[in-house]
This record gives structure tokens, sequence and C-alpha cells, in this order.
């Protein structure tokens, strides 16, 4: 287990199926419709939930998989976004209020689980602000100090989406990305390694509460990247930083995927992390 400190040794991990990680980055999308004729089975049911209990990378930051009063969760709901039908389960990300880094480490750890789920063929959406938190918390068990953030249901969705799902999308502003070079500060794009570019291509593809795409990249020299806050404005009761820890788990994914393993350091706001390469 690693320690809770600033760093910790990310591969450690790997014998998760975490090739599978990288080509769900490009293939994960939103979907808030769920076909409740198509249950998930047992085996692909048990295979999540392994992933949920061993992919614990920091003590503070957890999942749970639940398969049971999925509708009224999402009940209550305001407006159109955010609304969720038909998911036969879904997963709450719970992490430890008493830890300055909890937003990070949750949509980091959170994110690892919904590539997962999008490798094993089922379809996923992030929701932070639009759910019951007080039934999610009657279902699992939460200690005084810990808050549900966020869930995301998990089902099979119909292959196109429906005008309403369309219409919702358009409302989180859709599934369009910034370039990088509205993203990115320091070193020329000439001059990045191999590494430093699939990692900021992938962290760019991470998704954001209502796709607002809060973050931006440092790099500093070719071994490190920087993680940091980069727009202004409010938050609407989701953190910005539990977006950028979202990205930060697609960095290091790509990064792996490229032969790069490195190590996390954990940063005071704004900056995020910043994650530096072995040499
Ligand atoms: C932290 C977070 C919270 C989100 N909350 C909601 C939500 O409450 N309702 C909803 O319908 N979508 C929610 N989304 C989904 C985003 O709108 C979606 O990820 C974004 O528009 C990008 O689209 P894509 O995921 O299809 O790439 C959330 C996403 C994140 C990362």
């Amino acid at each position: 287990m690693p320690d809770d400190g600033l760093t910790y040794k990310y591969w450690e991990y790997m014998d998760i199926s975490f090739s599978t990680w990288h080509p769900a980055i490009k293939k994960r999308r939103s979907r808030r419709r769920f076909d409740p004729n198509l249950p998930i089975t047992p085996e692909t049911l048990a295979a999540l939930e392994k992933v949920c209990n061993k992919f614990v990378p920091f003590p503070s930051a957890r999942s749970r998989l639940v398969t049971e009063s999925t509708e009224s969760v999402f009940k209550g709901i305001i407006g159109s976004y955010g609304k969720v039908k038909g998911a036969p389960a879904f997963i709450a990300f719970i992490g430890d209020m008493d830890d300055q880094f909890v937003q990070e480490k949750v949509g980091y750890t959170g994110e690892a689980i919904v590539l997962e789920a999008t490798a094993l063929g089922l379809n996923t959406c992030w929701v932070a602000g639009f759910f019951r938190p007080e039934i999610v918390a009657s279902l699992i068990e939460v200690t005084r100090k810990e808050q549900v953030l966020a869930i995301t249901p998990v089902g099979y969705a119909p292959e196109h989406e429906s005008w309403e799902e369309k219409l919702m999308s358009r409302f989180g502003r859709s599934h369009n990305r910034l370039s990088l070079s509205k993203l990115v500060r320091g070193l020329p794009k000439e001059q990045w390694p191999n590494w430093v570019s699939v990692s900021l291509e992938a962290a760019r593809l991470a998704p954001s509460a209502v796709n607002r795409q809060p973050w931006g990249f440092n790099v500093q020299n070719d071994d490190n990247i920087t993680v940091f806050v980069r727009t202004s404005g409010p938050e609407f009761n989701v953190s910005k930083r539990l977006d950028c820890g979202i990205a930060m788990l697609h960095l290091e994914v790509a990064a792996v995927n490229s032969g790069c393993k490195g190590e996390w350091e954990l940063l005071p706001s704004p900056q995020v992390a910043k994650f530096k390469i072995h040499p």
C-alpha cells in the first residue's frame, strides 16, 4: 500500500488490466439513457467490483459499486442535465474530506474505474452536482469524515443517442475539447518528447463538469508536466480539482503506455500536481 503523502508509486497497481485503459480514453463518452432490457452479467459486475476494490492508490479516495435503488438516486434532478434513466447499477466515488487533496484523488481514482467500465463495454457518465447524496449514503457505508463526491451510472446505452440525450450533451456544451495550444505553457511543442505529446493529448480528452476543461499544463522541461487550474470563475458546487484529477489519470495512463513511468507530487492551489518521469 502506498503512503498517503504527496507522492506514491502508481505502477504497483499495474497488475490491474491497465493496458486496456488507454484505448478506453478515446472510446468513452458520457451516456445518460440506458437500455433497461440489457442487464449487466454477474461476471462483468464482478470484474468491475474487483477493480473498484483493488484500485485504491490513495487511502482517502475509494469507489463502491451499487446495484440496488439506482433510479431513486438519480431522481429529483433539476432540469434535463444529468437526468439518468434505466441504469442497472451505479458507482459511488467517496472521499475523506480531511485530506486537502481529496478532490483530485477522487477524480483520479474514479476515472480509472470509468475507463475500466468502458473497457468492459459499459457506458458511464460522471454526475457530481445532480444526484441524491442522502440516498447514496443510505445504500453504502460512509464514515463521518467521508462524502460521496460523485457517482456514475453503469449499464448499456443504445448505440445511438436519443434526441433527449443529444439535447443534454448540448447543455453540457457537448463533447468538444480545447486545442493543446490553449492549454499548455512552457516548452514549445516542437521540443516535446513523444511521451509529453501523447500524455497531453490524453489529458485534453478528459471529461469535466459541463465540459468546462479547467485544466492547464506546464511543460517545464522534457521529464515533467505540471497540471494546474487554468480557469477562474465559480465552481458551481463541483471542484475544478476533481476534473483535474480525471485529467491526471489520463495523462499518466498515456505516459505509461508510451513507456514512461513516473510519480505524482500533489501541489497546493492553483497548481494541482506535477508528474515527473523516472530517468
Ligand atoms: C466531475 C463531473 C461532473 C459531471 N456532472 C454531470 C452532471 O451532473 N450531469 C450530467 O449530465 N453530466 C455531468 N457530467 C458529464 C459532462 O457533462 C461531460 O463529461 C462533458 O460534457 C464532456 O462530454 P463527454 O463526457 O461525453 O466527453 C460531469 C462530468 C464530470 C467530469
